[in-house]
């Protein structure tokens, strides 16, 4: 997704806007630009691809003594990667950085078309500052409101007026901005992560906030043009990741980070257990979440109904957002996101609140929107995760379900030897340690599942849950198309792409259904698949497998799984020389809808 940051103060900008840009890259981005701004001037260096290109650019000019500035990378939404569709957008008395998405932007581009305008992008970007242009007076926070009212959609914008050489005006509705407070300086930026180094002191803009921002001063308005004062929130980022220690890619590193990170997480939770939500006052659980967090989700409703007879709907935020919800006021609805700022997500919760629901989020990012906005949040203690494709996050999220499905069984009385559970739970980490260590026979596998096109995964109940991560994490990594199904529903047509030698990876860990797992293997099998079983040390006996885990209660048990899956994605993708950390296309935070 995009990202913007800004600087005004008594520093070089360049340096600042520089490094902040690449603070952001884990947003995802194919182009990026810059607009330095003194005594009334703008100076614009943009480029497509990499910002190493834009730094190779500003080597070649004299940049070295601005004080001002704003800056952007682009994840392209309204046309094709070209310098012309980079950020900043320049016109007239105009230039602006933009991250969101307008949504009527052909009805606003047509009627000023009607008006014989020209535009030189494809970009919504470019009538947003258009239009400031078009409606610009003395008063600039008059035109900012004039103009806004004309937009739908999202956009945190980072604006510069020549008129005015000494501000930078941040403007926000559902993208999320802070400004950064300094001595002498001040900063806006998408995430905290762009601007840490440099203060510890946030403001954050809520819905239709304005902020006039100076090097010695920072304004708030609200939609109305009414001053407001803000709380500057001091947030002292955690150690961030302290680069890739060794490992080869942040994304490996992570990997390995699990046990850790979980037994952090768990150590968190556990002294305090009692005072985990009391959901028994629920009738229903509703999770809403995207991509991995939704499969997170998946595994949380087993866990709810197999362990404490919860029911539980799991719904993918995009839809959520707009479909019809049915539901009962003893609804609670529980969001999922490691970087709290997923704009479906926050949508859902948005949503959910105005319906009347309680919501609950389980979140990485403590400054993050959906850990601001939700009536109460379970933060994990994953630490910073870097590589686009979530590991360490996704397991914490699981674990964090496995809890509060313990806790909601113990209220419930389902279940009364509640420390022998929790003994077995502490015992995750050091069993997550061993699993790890399989890497080198998983990186095995992993040589001929590389040469394939398809590869599918199968398995029943919480294993179908375990597959579907499985797969996504192959697939957004390797580029290798992959499929997750239910075991017993692939022979109701998807068997037909089953031919000779078609990898299908089969999930195999319950005991009970396991024979019926085992069965849907040998239909694939005689249908000329190779299959690589993965079960438990208590099944190995009955499967064929290629892996083993550690045997642990049922709900436990996807702890010790999911990392195979992980590790295994990694390294077919290795073998194919992906882009790890950053595939392409992807972004950490999909903060567009
Ligand atoms: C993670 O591997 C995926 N890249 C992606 O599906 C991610 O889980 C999804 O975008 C949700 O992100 P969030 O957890 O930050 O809300």
């Amino acid at each position: 997704m995009c990202g913007i940051v800004g600087y005004i103060g008594k520093k070089d900008a360049k340096e600042i806007l520089i490094k902040g840009l690449k603070k952001l890259e884990y947003r995802g981005y194919d182009s990026a630009g810059i607009a330095f701004f003194k005594n009334q001037k703008v100076e614009m260096i943009k480029s497509v691809g990499k910002i190493s290109k834009l730094e190779d650019k500003l080597q070649k000019g004299d940049f070295s003594n601005y004080n001002i500035g704003i800056a952007h990378t682009r994840w392209a939404t309204h046309g094709k990667v070209t310098l012309e569709n980079a950020h900043p957008h320049q016109v007239g008395e105009i230039t602006l950085v933009h991250n969101g998405i307008i949504e009527n932007i052909e009805s606003l581009k047509n009627d000023l078309e009607k008006e014989r305008a020209t535009f030189y992008s494809q970009t919504d970007t470019e009538i947003v500052a258009y239009l400031l242009n078009k409606y610009l007076e003395p008063d600039f926070l008059k035109t900012i409101q004039k103009v806004t009212k004309l937009l739908k959609g999202s956009y945190a914008l980072g604006i510069i007026v020549k008129s005015e050489d000494s501000t930078l005006y941040v403007v926000k509705k559902d993208s999320p901005v802070v400004i950064g407070l300094g001595e002498d300086e001040n900063f806006f930026a998408s995430d905290i992560s762009a601007i840490h180094e440099y203060t510890n002191d946030f403001m954050f803009l809520d819905e239709e906030e304005i902020a006039k921002i100076t090097k010695d001063s920072v304004e708030v308005y609200n939609k109305n043009l009414e001053m407001i004062s803000k709380k500057v929130q001091t947030i002292q980022l955690e150690q961030e990741s302290l680069g890739k220690q060794g490992f080869p890619h942040y994304m490996l590193k992570e990997i390995y980070e699990q046990p850790i990170v979980l037994e952090k997480t768990l150590n968190k939770y556990m002294d305090k257990f009692s005072e985990l939500p009391d959901l028994t006052t629920y009738q229903e659980i509703h999770i809403v979440a995207c991509g991995s967090a939704m499969y997170v989700g998946m595994i949380g409703k087993y866990l709810f109904e197999e362990n404490a007879s919860l029911k539980t709907i799991v719904t993918v935020a995009s839809e959520y957002r707009y479909e019809k919800t049915i539901y009962n006021n003893e609804t609670l609805v529980i969001l999922v996101s490691q970087s709290g700022e997923t704009a479906d997500t926050i949508a859902a919760l948005r949503k959910a609140k105005e319906n009347g629901q309680t919501t609950l989020a389980i979140v990485n990012v403590k400054s993050s929107t959906i850990a601001k906005e939700a009536d109460q949040v379970l933060f994990i203690e994953a630490g910073e995760e870097v590589a686009v494709a979530t590991t360490k996050a996704y397991t914490l999220q699981v674990a964090m379900f496995a809890l509060l499905s313990l806790k909601l069984a113990y209220d419930k009385k389902l279940i009364m030897d509640i420390d022998s559970y929790l003994k077995d739970f502490k015992e995750i980490p050091n069993l997550l340690k061993k699993v790890i260590e399989q890497e080198d026979d998983i990186k095995t596998l992993a040589i001929e599942l590389a040469k394939s096109k398809d590869i599918f995964f199968i398995g029943r109940k919480i294993d179908y849950a375990i597959c579907l991560e499985g797969s996504l994490k192959l697939k957004e990594i390797s580029y290798i198309h992959s499929e997750a199904y239910q075991a017993g529903e692939l022979k109701h047509g998807t068997i037909s792409l089953i031919e000779k030698d078609t990898p299908v990876i089969a999930i195999i860990t319950d005991r009970e259904i396991a024979p019926k797992s085992i069965s849907n293997v040998e239909e694939v099998e005689s249908r000329g698949a190779k299959s690589i079983m993965i079960t438990t040390e208590k099944l190995k006996e009955l499967v064929d497998a290629s892996l083993v885990v550690p045997s642990v209660c049922q709900f436990l048990q996807p702890l010790l799984v999911v990392p195979i899956l992980q590790l295994l994605a990694y390294h077919v993708a290795v073998l194919k020389n992906c882009d790890i950390d950053k595939p392409r296309n992807l972004a950490k935070s999909v903060t567009v809808e």
